[in-house]
């Protein structure tokens, strides 16, 4: 089974809109400003971090962000913020999501008083369409997959004139999507500023879970404008169910993924990777690497029962993905050219996100007690 991909970057960024708008986002002063803003905890997971028999494994752990489960908010509510200076007529936010986005979006736009109205493809689960609607968002729920349900996303805010805040671009719709991006710059710079602050040294490998892509491309561009060729290994790690860029590696073009897009994995149960992340992704990425359900919800409960004093670590089905594709890469025997790839050693300072926490409380708590 080919479940990895060895990719050779020019590690270049190209000129274009997007850059441009990630070069010019002041997205942690526009944080800062708000009144829940508050700095995501940094947790060294020294324990495990032995056990892998690693130099140092350190978890960005967003499942507090705002009070709102995952890290998204960062996006939504840089480009909700951005779009409204340029459009202040705007009465009406619409997207599609998979649950954490929507959520990210209805709260930011309930910031200033506006109507929001999600669309959410045919797996979404109950609990997840229920925390949208809490922050007073129309949910609609279509008989469609992701892909399908951002597309008529875009047909009906067009046809109703509705500002679209998809946080994953295509052809002539790459400016919002940008400025997602550009919000999630807020915790890449909270880590640096971080190591600065204890005199610490940046990470070598970081693990990041991929769905569009757009969070990804977001953290590869920070660290390639600031270090460039000196920037960390960065291993994308993606369902088997669900694997847009893996797919597009393989073909050397932008493509839908090819597998049943049946997993656990909501959050990254994507269709075709981000136009514009793609771009910044095959010349920043090193590899991909794909797992299962079960090597996720294994993840979970390696995160959930801490080695002696390390922190336990509450973290969903897409939240956990960075840790498995971690574990697997360390173990598995047939992923040494991987390793090697990526300079995987005994002294490894590596960095993972835990994107989500319990975003569906019954599903986290069915896998963490079996
Ligand atoms: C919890 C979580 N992690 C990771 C991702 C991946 O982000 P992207 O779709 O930008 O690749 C998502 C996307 O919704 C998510 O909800």
């Amino acid at each position: 089974m080919t479940d990895f991909y060895l990719n050779y970057p020019t590690d270049k960024l190209v000129v274009n809109k997007t850059h441009s708008i990630l070069s010019n986002s002041n997205s942690l002063s526009f944080h800062h400003s708000l009144d829940c803003y508050k700095e995501s905890p940094l947790i060294n997971l020294e324990n495990l971090s032995n056990k892998l028999n690693i130099s140092k494994l350190c978890v960005k752990d967003e499942s507090k962000r705002f009070d709102l489960n995952a890290f998204k908010v960062l996006g939504a509510s840089y480009a909700v913020f951005e779009t409204l200076k340029k459009y202040p007529n705007t009465s009406v936010f619409c997207t599609a999501t998979d649950g954490n986005h929507g959520k990210a979006v209805a709260w930011s736009s309930r910031r200033y008083g506006k109507k929001t109205i999600v669309y959410v493809p045919n797996d979404t689960s109950s609990l997840r369409i229920e925390a949208i609607e809490t922050f007073g968002a129309t949910v609609h729920q279509l008989d469609l997959n992701y892909e399908q349900t951002c597309n008529y996303a875009s047909k009906m805010s067009k046809k109703m004139n509705w500002q679209l805040i998809q946080d994953t671009s295509w052809e002539n719709y790459e400016e919002i999507p940008s400025l997602i991006m550009a919000g999630y710059l807020t915790h890449f710079i909270e880590i640096d500023k971080f190591l600065e602050i204890k005199n610490l040294s940046n990470f070598d490998i970081i693990f990041l879970q991929c769905g569009v892509g757009s969070w990804a491309a977001s953290c590869i561009w920070y660290h390639l404008n600031k270090y460039g060729k000196n920037r960390p290994k960065i291993v994308i790690v993606e369902p088997n169910e669900s694997c847009g860029v893996f797919q597009s590696f393989k073909d050397n073009n932008r493509v839908s993924p090819i597998g049943s897009l049946n997993t656990i994995m909501a959050g990254l149960n994507c269709g075709i990777p981000s136009k514009n992340a793609w771009e910044i992704i095959k010349n920043g990425c090193d590899a991909v690497v794909k797992i299962s359900d079960e090597e996720v919800k294994s993840s979970m409960k390696v995160f959930y029962n801490p080695i002696k004093n390390d922190s336990k670590i509450i973290s969903g089905e897409s939240g956990a993905a960075g840790l498995a594709g971690l574990l697997k890469t360390k173990k598995a025997s047939h992923l040494q050219a991987l390793r090697d790839h990526i300079k995987l050693t005994d002294s490894s300072k590596i960095l993972l996100f835990n994107t989500e926490g319990d975003t569906d409380v019954n599903s986290f708590q069915e896998i963490i007690k079996n």
